[in-house]
């Protein structure tokens, strides 16, 4: 092996990465992609000198990335007018056209991706800066983890480029489906949209993480003097060739028919694309007409948002159903007359907390908007006065617990109603469920029907009694054959051994998620330190502040909480770290 030998496979990998990612048209098998990946890892372990800064095995993150520095933009990232309707867009045009008069106008008309924007400087063709927008006059830098987005080239195709970049940031929504779904296995709180979870990873300080969270960037803009173009719709055209997204789904012109056209086709197939849309953005395609046309302090004149309306539609509430979860927060929860909304039937949706639902006044047999953006969980937006019945009444919140009929709680300033009795079924069972999660002891086979009935039964009423369980208790269960039994136990056997932070995630200490608990294991390094921590060492460990120290402290103050561990190390799970510290 050459070090010419070296350059060029890096170079081929980078063609493979850009077939693949960029254009969808790859000419090798993943399997065969990946071993070429391994391929170029072997060599820059032996040949660290070659190794470079633009190997497709660079995008992979490792190191913690430190605090963001800021960084000033070249020139202000603007924001953009909106408009929400066809008549709001003619006035656009006629505007562009009263400020230029007598002279052709053509448009770029594309799609406006609801994510994150992020500005990329190129040197000699190499990526060396990305910066958030931030507020518009400097940003973020976030190289580290722009670096592990595939669709960003780490080299331009074309040699000798220096040039500053902008375009969007946006999760694929399988992508974000797929996060989601492991969230709620893991029973954490699940993301919003795409969009939040843009822009959370992109300030994520593990790029490692990042890294895990396919991100994808589509090009829209490129300062000028870094190529001969004198249009929007040929600046796509160079990014293009540079290597980025930058010309699917864009459309050029002739007029702002033709814009209104592309508008309307788009907002009816928004579901069709992988990924979230809120609109279009409509561009002056001469660049001499941006310069003539300026900006104001706040957006461009040369170029507008057009706004689709939010995915909503209306139907019946038939009844407001109230579910308390592990903490024991009472979420209500609306049943729907099942209606279609952006393509998907719908017949659930959060009310989120009491307040929000006296906010709304929101009763049963309401007829109620729905909406679903980028949202997994649909909600109810409003209601619809003019359709309420005249015998309707204001829906009671209950003052006891619908489960254990304890009585339910607020605290001060708080907009969630808790039930605060830590042996009622139903976080007795969202405790065991989050327990035997993924994320946390990962038991296999340990669905809503086991801990159900298991609950039920009586046969567990707090994490330690899941050691206690016999194959004989367990083949008793409703729908439980011999078989699984056998391997339920098992599998609670094999949750001994998770590591440190696994169980520590698994007890359920108020606002402490898979992130904080690996923090607090590698800072504590027992089950038992973390327990007689203070405050003020709690507060020390990365990623956790005040919030979280004090729900830790709260959580160790609990008489049956201290057991708990008590009896956790009786069973022989794991609670310690053995390994020195790293
Ligand atoms: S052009 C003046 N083109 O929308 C800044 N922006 O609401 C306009 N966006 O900050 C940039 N897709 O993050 C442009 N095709 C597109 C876009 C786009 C999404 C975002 C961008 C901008 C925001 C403004």
């Amino acid at each position: 092996m050459t070090r010419a030998e070296y350059d060029r496979l890096v170079e081929e990998a980078q063609d493979h990465e850009h077939r693949y990612y960029v254009l969808a048209d790859p000419t090798i098998t993943d399997s065969e992609y990946d071993a070429l990946v391994r391929t170029l890892q072997e060599i820059e372990a032996e040949h660290a000198d070659w190794a470079r800064d633009d190997s497709p095995t660079r995008r992979v993150g490792g190191q913690p990335s430190g605090d963001f520095p800021t960084v000033p933009h070249a020139s202000a990232m603007l924001s953009l007018d909106n408009t929400y309707n066809e008549n709001d867009l003619r006035e656009f045009d006629a505007r562009v056209h009263r400020a230029l008069e007598g002279e052709d106008i053509e448009y770029v008309a594309e799609l406006k991706l609801d994510g994150v924007a992020l500005s990329l400087t190129y040197e000699d063709s190499r990526l060396i800066r990305a910066v958030t927008r931030g507020d518009g006059t400097q940003g973020d830098d976030v190289t580290p983890n722009a670096r592990t987005i595939a669709t960003i080239p780490l080299r331009l195709r074309v040699p000798g480029v220096t040039a500053e970049v902008r375009g969007e940031v946006f999760l694929p929504l399988a992508s974000f489906s797929e996060l989601n779904e492991r969230r709620e296995a893991a029973g954490e709180k699940l993301y919003a949209n795409p969009r939040n979870l843009t822009a959370g990873t992109l300030k994520l300080q593990d790029n490692a993480e990042v890294a895990r969270r396919p991100l994808a960037f589509v090009a829209y803009w490129v300062s000028r003097g870094s190529g001969e173009v004198g249009t929007q719709w040929d600046a796509l055209g160079m990014l293009a060739g540079w290597g980025f997204q930058a010309k699917s789904n864009r459309r050029l012109c002739a007029d702002v028919d033709s814009v209104l056209e592309f508008c309307r086709e788009w907002e009816a197939r928004r579901d069709e694309l992988p990924y979230e849309i809120d609109g279009a953005v409509v561009k002056v395609n001469s660049l001499r007409q941006h310069d003539e046309l300026g900006a104001t302090a706040k957006s461009p004149r040369y170029m507008i948002a057009y706004k689709f309306a939010a995915r909503s539609a209306t139907t019946k509430l038939n009844s407001i159903d109230l579910q308390v979860g592990r903490t024991g927060a009472v979420t209500p929860v609306a049943h729907l007359e099942p209606v279609p909304v952006g393509g998907v039937t719908v017949s659930r949706a959060t009310l989120h907390n009491a307040d929000e639902l006296a906010r709304k006044d929101i009763r049963v047999g309401d007829t109620v908007e729905v909406e679903r953006g980028g949202d997994v969980i649909p909600k109810v937006t409003r209601v619809i006065p003019e359709k309420r019945p005249a015998d309707s009444t204001p829906f009671p919140f209950p003052d006891a617990c619908p489960v254990c009929e304890s009585p339910l709680h607020r605290e001060e300033g708080d907009a969630i109603v808790r039930c605060d009795n830590a042996s009622c079924p139903a976080q007795v069972r969202g405790r065991i469920l989050h327990y035997g999660s993924r994320g946390a002891l990962d038991i296999d086979g340990f669905g809503n029907a086991i801990v159900d009935q298991l609950v039920e039964q009586q046969l567990v009423s707090d994490i330690g009694d899941l050691y206690e369980v016999k194959q004989e208790d367990l083949a008793a269960l409703d729908r439980m054959a011999e078989k699984s039994a056998i391997n339920l136990v098992d599998a609670i056997e094999s949750s001994k051994t998770r590591p440190l932070d696994r169980l520590l995630f698994g007890i359920g200490i108020r606002n402490v998620g898979t992130t904080t608990a690996r923090a607090l294991a590698e800072h504590f390094r027992s089950l038992d330190a973390v327990a007689q921590a203070a405050e003020e060492q709690l507060i020390e460990v990365p990623d956790v502040g005040p919030i979280v120290a004090r729900s830790i402290v709260e959580f160790f103050e609990v008489p049956e909480n201290v057991r708990l561990v008590d009896r956790l190390k009786g069973y022989g799970l794991t609670t310690e770290i053995d390994s020195p510290p790293q």
